[in-house]
């Protein structure tokens, strides 16, 4: 069971370097026209200097100001990344130590470009079992690190980023409606492996690197598939109080053009920033989150709908009534 919770902060960090579809055509054969027209996407940042560790810190820091509860009161940290730079410790255990808290339950979640909901929602879920009144949420990814840049039909598509999200123990749940689901990817439609290694009881590994490997089409079909069957569970639990707003995991634009004319709904209900961002994996829906507030799209009083889909296959959905004013009011 989840604890009833607030969303009280909510922030992003992305890497300084942007790179544009213009710079990728020379690297690969690719034109802006083409990852424009088939993605939205047109620009994404990419890590120098930056770390997983270091960005996910950062998010979490401000989203922790933002949210005015001192760093001693975070009783969860839940962490997911599929990039990170440390098999171990865990990134939340690296995101503790960033923000000197002293003392609290810490660790991360594995589950593709759906890891938030599923941090999310175990964070939730385990400020109720522990007793805990508050929690860092935080995603963080540096896809370009396991992106093969000589591969058009994957290199456009992604880019790197974190967001974080704190929640609070409140009278009334604000965090509603918890969907997780997984189902077996049989045909291994997205896929990162690790790079393998010899020990002296092993036979010959192979040494070449493994990165992102993914069948577009077939994930692409998967992806609508639980968008709009997540939505529509979403919708049935919601009942008489009815979502308005959805921040979908931006994966491509195109998959969300589709639901919209499949379910027949608005666009305008949809935010969507993977223009600026690309497929960011588990952080593309709290950096979504962050942009939609800051840009005022998003209000306390909406009823947001959050879907999430990626490696596993999995995917996952919950419903925030988003309590934090518009920016400009909270000055
Ligand atoms: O977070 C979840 C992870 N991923 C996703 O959700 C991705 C889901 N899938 C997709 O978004 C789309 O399938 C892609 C954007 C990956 C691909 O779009 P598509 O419309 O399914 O293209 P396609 O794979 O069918 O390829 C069409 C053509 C091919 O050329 P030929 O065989 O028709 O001559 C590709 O080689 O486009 C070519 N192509 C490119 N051309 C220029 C593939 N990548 C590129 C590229 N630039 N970057």
């Amino acid at each position: 069971m989840m604890a009833p919770v607030q969303i009280l902060g909510v922030a992003k960090c992305v890497p300084e370097k942007i790179v544009t579809n213009v710079d990728l055509e020379s690297l690969v054969d690719t034109s802006d026209e083409w990852i424009s027209k088939r993605t939205g996407i047109k620009t994404r940042h990419v890590a120098v200097e930056e770390t997983a560790i270091g960005i996910a810190a950062s998010a979490a820091r401000d989203a922790l100001a933002m949210s005015g509860i001192p760093a001693e009161e975070i009783g969860v940290i839940v962490a997911c990344t599929i990039t990170g730079e440390e098999l171990t410790p865990s990134l939340a255990g690296r995101v503790q130590k960033a923000l000197n808290i002293s003392n609290c339950a810490a660790m991360d979640v594995s589950a593709g470009c759906t890891g938030f909901l599923y941090a999310l929602i175990t964070a939730a879920s385990l400020m109720e079992t522990l007793h805990k009144d508050a929690a860092i949420v935080v995603a963080s990814e540096l896809m370009s690190k396991y992106t093969d840049w000589t591969d058009r039909s994957t290199c456009v598509l992604f880019g790197d980023g974190a967001g974080a999200l704190v929640l609070k123990r409140s009278e009334i749940a604000h965090l509603l409606y918890p969907i997780l689901d997984a189902t077996p990817d049989v045909d291994d439609v997205i896929v990162v492996k690790k790079e393998e290694r010899a020990t002296p009881f092993s036979g010959p590994v192979d040494d070449k690197k493994e990165y992102i490997r993914m069948k577009g089409a077939d994930v692409f079909t998967y992806a609508v598939g639980v968008l709009e069957g997540t939505l529509r569970r979403l919708a049935e639990q919601c009942g008489e109080k009815p979502y308005t707003k959805i921040v979908p995991h931006q994966a491509n634009e195109k998959i969300i053009d589709f639901v919209v004319r499949s379910m027949r709904m608005s666009r305008e209900q949809f935010f969507v920033n993977i223009a600026n961002y690309a497929n960011t994996s588990s952080a593309s829906i709290p950096i979504a989150l962050c942009d939609a507030w800051e840009s005022g799209w998003l209000n306390a009083g909406d009823r947001v709908a959050l879907v999430g889909f990626g490696s596993g296959l999995t995917s996952g959905g919950a419903v925030i009534d988003w309590t934090i004013p518009n920016k400009n009011e909270t000055k």
